[in-house]
């Protein structure tokens, strides 16, 4: 592996999902060291990145989650020092991390999304116009946190002023949208290749932050038990959803399957979760790939420069 040259895993960073991200790159950066990688953890939170370049490195790792690295931050510092780097882009990254716009796109392109209606933080909405066009429940959330953060379904309308007050703490812009019903779905994109479906159960509400990292009482169902054909025609819409908001590398695409049979996409992460019991290493593990192999090939495809 020494043709994959010095290479760092960033982890930790300042985002809100620090902790998160600091398992990620250790599990990452304990892969890499298996296979014989010149690998070595880098915080950015401590030093500046600028070390990459004075030191050496020849390519990142990034297992960084959340804003200042998955949100086309830390790309932008990358394609200026030229050093490769794993995962989406500048644009890629930044157009991932706000869910508004991602929808936007996903709507220009003729991909589903649930209804939505915008809102800002300082201004009150017009709850009775956002129940009148879009049903209940509804999805309150802020538009650039993960982890479900800051994120409420609301079944009432009159839940709804205290749902989006929690959503205004975390961000500017905040989004209401139609809850879809259905059976939610991820599908890991590695390359040009999507991996096998998950579908997740969970006896909550929604998979909201203790269900992701704290309880273990949601079922990750992989292979997906879906039609072949079903399952194939949502892998193909997934690497589409993924494209047109100029994803690459590899990352992680959220939809509901709706109970009217339709795709509802809700959003890419670009640099999701990487420890060994993370959802990209478990479908990944279904098409055969050990969590090793997963974090060589990431690392394979990095690269410096828009597509
Ligand atoms: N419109 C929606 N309808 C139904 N469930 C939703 C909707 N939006 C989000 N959810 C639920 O909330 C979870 C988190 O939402 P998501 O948009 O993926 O944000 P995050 O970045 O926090 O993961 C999803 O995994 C899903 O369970
Ligand atoms: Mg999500």
């Amino acid at each position: 592996m020494s043709d994959l040259g010095k290479v760092a895993v960033l982890y930790g960073g300042k985002s809100a999902e620090r902790e998160i991200s600091l398992m990620s790159g250790t599990a990452v950066l304990n892969a890499l060291l298996a296979r014989g990688v010149d690998a070595h953890g880098f915080d950015p939170r401590d030093r500046g990145l600028e070390q990459l370049l004075i030191e050496h490195y020849d390519r990142v790792f990034i297992a960084l989650h959340g804003r200042y690295g998955e949100d086309g931050t830390v790309q932008g510092a990358l394609e200026l020092m030229g050093i490769p780097y794993t995962g989406s882009g500048v644009l890629g990254s930044a157009l991932a991390m706000d869910k508004l716009r991602t929808k936007l796109v996903w709507e220009a392109a003729g991909i589903g999304a649930a209804p939505h209606v915008r809102c800002d933080a300082g201004i009150a909405p017009d709850f009775d116009g956002a129940v009148a066009m879009l049903g209940l429940p509804l999805m309150v959330k802020p538009v650039h946190e993960g982890s479900s953060i800051g994120m409420t379904k609301v079944a009432r309308a009159q839940d709804l002023p205290e749902a989006f007050a929690l959503a205004a703490r975390y961000d500017s812009v905040i989004l209401i949208e139609q809850f879809i019903e259905g059976t939610e779905l991820t599908v890991g994109v590695l390359g040009d290749e999507a991996l096998p479906v998950i579908r997740l159960e969970t006896p909550r509400v929604f998979y909201d932050y203790q269900a992701k990292y704290f309880s273990d009482d949601t079922r990750y169902i992989c292979p997906s038990g879906l039609p072949a054909k079903q399952e194939q025609a949502i892998q193909a819409a997934s690497i589409e959803a993924f494209r047109v908001l100029a994803c690459r590398g590899w990352g992680r695409v959220d939809l509901m399957l709706g109970q009217d049979g339709r795709s509802y996409f809700l959003e890419v992460n670009t640099a999701p979760g990487m420890t060994d019991h993370s959802l990209v290493p478990m479908a990944a593990r279904v098409r055969g790939m050990s969590f090793d192999d997963l974090v060589i090939r990431i690392l394979e495809l990095a690269r410096v420069g828009t597509d």
